[in-house]
């Protein structure tokens, strides 16, 4: 077949499928399914205690989410170094101090670069700090100029002017209305951000982003149960931490994520516990959503529109969710015993916020396990009244997005839990 011809039936049959896939949206037709109990082994065996469960059942499961699900980091870095290319103390009118942070990672003679934006509050040793991806750029996290504008393959985005697959000034400051920063710095907290494009472009392709830093012999992309995105912007996030836990103004790292960087942000925290505590904004399907609900995106669907988001192992539970040993509340659980938040918009169907709840539910025995308080009724909670524990959620009136709302539970969650 000519290359036009077998493009155009690859776009036909992609076309069709998405025509074929109708979300359900009715709590009725989710299926009766069998939860796999967090703590029982893959083998039969009863989990009764921290240490059991910290020595037998975590590393199984995070060997089957790291094998079946993301996919596995082939190896380790060869190198990875830090320059301060930019810094101001008096940032934000005088509030924040301002660090813009080049990390670069080398392997087998390639290397990658990545910038990190950094605000502290002034005069706070030791600042806790969130860090989390931005979808388009640092700079349109925030008005501020001095902001280095990535040059890292973009999404194009008409609202923000993004045509060329490239940032350009006119996205400054575009997306400020999603980072609560000013409130964050107000309130004795650090925020750290990375465009998640310069890890890894979110596009099906393979011989750009850190992937190609690992391949060996004429590898043109991963193996089955080796790493696709989500797992790669995961490991960003763990060598964004590597530069945090050298950096003597940052305390404790809470990591945060959105959507498809929500689901990033969740693998970050159960692969790496120097992430203190994890908060997953509408994560959904692959995050913090049961998928055996199948409501809303379905792993059959999140894999044909997204097939370099999970390992190629993970599409053989395209619509066999029925065939999963494990479940996302397992996800969660792996986080345990550090603080973890799951926040839904009620609008947000396509993420199944039920099922993101229930994932919390669920989660709670293991965090029970270690003395911490989760969430204890299977009823979800009214809309705007958040549930603050160990394990927290809440379901925000809206849609999709990420609110001063949001940050605002965020922030007073984090002030009493992280400890
Ligand atoms: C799509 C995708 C979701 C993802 C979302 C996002 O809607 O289907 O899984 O969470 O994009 O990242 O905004």
């Amino acid at each position: 077949m000519k290359k036009s011809v077998s493009f155009l039936f690859a776009f036909c049959t992609l076309l069709m499928t998405a025509a074929q896939f109708t979300p359900n949206y009715d709590e009725h037709k989710v299926p009766d399914f069998q939860l796999p109990d967090p703590l029982t082994t893959f083998r039969g065996e009863k989990i009764t205690s921290s240490k059991k469960w910290i020595e037998k059942r975590r590393p199984e499961l995070l060997k089957f989410f790291g094998n079946q699900v993301y996919g596995q980091v082939p190896d380790k870095l060869d190198s990875i170094s830090f320059a301060l290319i930019e810094q101001h103390g008096v940032a934000l009118n005088g509030g924040a101090i301002r660090k813009q942070v080049e990390v670069t990672l080398s392997n087998n003679k390639k290397h990658l670069r990545f910038h990190m934006l950094i605000y502290l509050p002034k005069d706070i040793p030791k600042a806790p700090l969130f860090l989390g991806y931005n979808f388009h750029g640092n700079h349109t996290i925030t008005a501020d100029p001095k902001v280095i504008i990535t040059k890292a393959w973009n999404i194009n985005n008409d609202e923000l002017g993004i045509t060329e697959n490239i940032a350009t000034e006119s996205s400054r400051g575009k997306l400020a209305n999603r980072w609560a920063l000013e409130k964050i710095i107000k309130s004795g907290f650090g925020l750290a951000t990375i465009f998640y494009g310069e890890i890894d472009p979110d596009k099906n392709d393979f011989t750009d982003g850190i992937h190609s830093l690992f391949y060996t012999n004429d590898q043109a992309r991963p193996d089955s149960d080796q790493w696709g995105s989500i797992a790669a912007w995961a490991f960003g996030l763990s060598r964004a931490m590597d530069y945090l836990v050298e950096d003597p103004q940052i305390g404790k790292v809470l990591v945060f994520g959105h959507s498809r960087l929500g689901k990033a942000a969740l693998w970050a925290g159960a692969t790496d516990d120097r992430f203190a505590a994890v908060i997953s904004n509408n994560s959904g399907c692959g995050g913090a959503a049961l998928s055996k609900r199948k409501y809303g995106e379905t792993i059959g669907r999140i894999n044909d529109f997204f097939p370099h988001w999970f390992c190629d192992n993970f599409k053989a539970f395209n619509e066999n969710e029925e065939a999963l040993p494990v479940d996302q509340h397992e996800l969660l659980a792996l986080i345990a015993p550090r603080p973890l938040y799951v926040a839904s918009a009620v609008e947000d169907k396509w993420s199944d916020p039920t099922g993101e709840f229930l994932g919390a539910y669920y989660a709670t025995p293991v965090y029970n396990l270690f003395g911490k308080e989760g969430i204890t009724s299977k009823n979800s909670p009214e809309i705007n009244k958040p549930i603050q524990h160990t394990v927290s959620y809440h379901l925000r009136e809206g849609g999709h997005d990420v609110t001063a709302y949001d940050w605002e539970q965020y922030v007073r969650w984090a002030k009493k839990f992280l400890n």
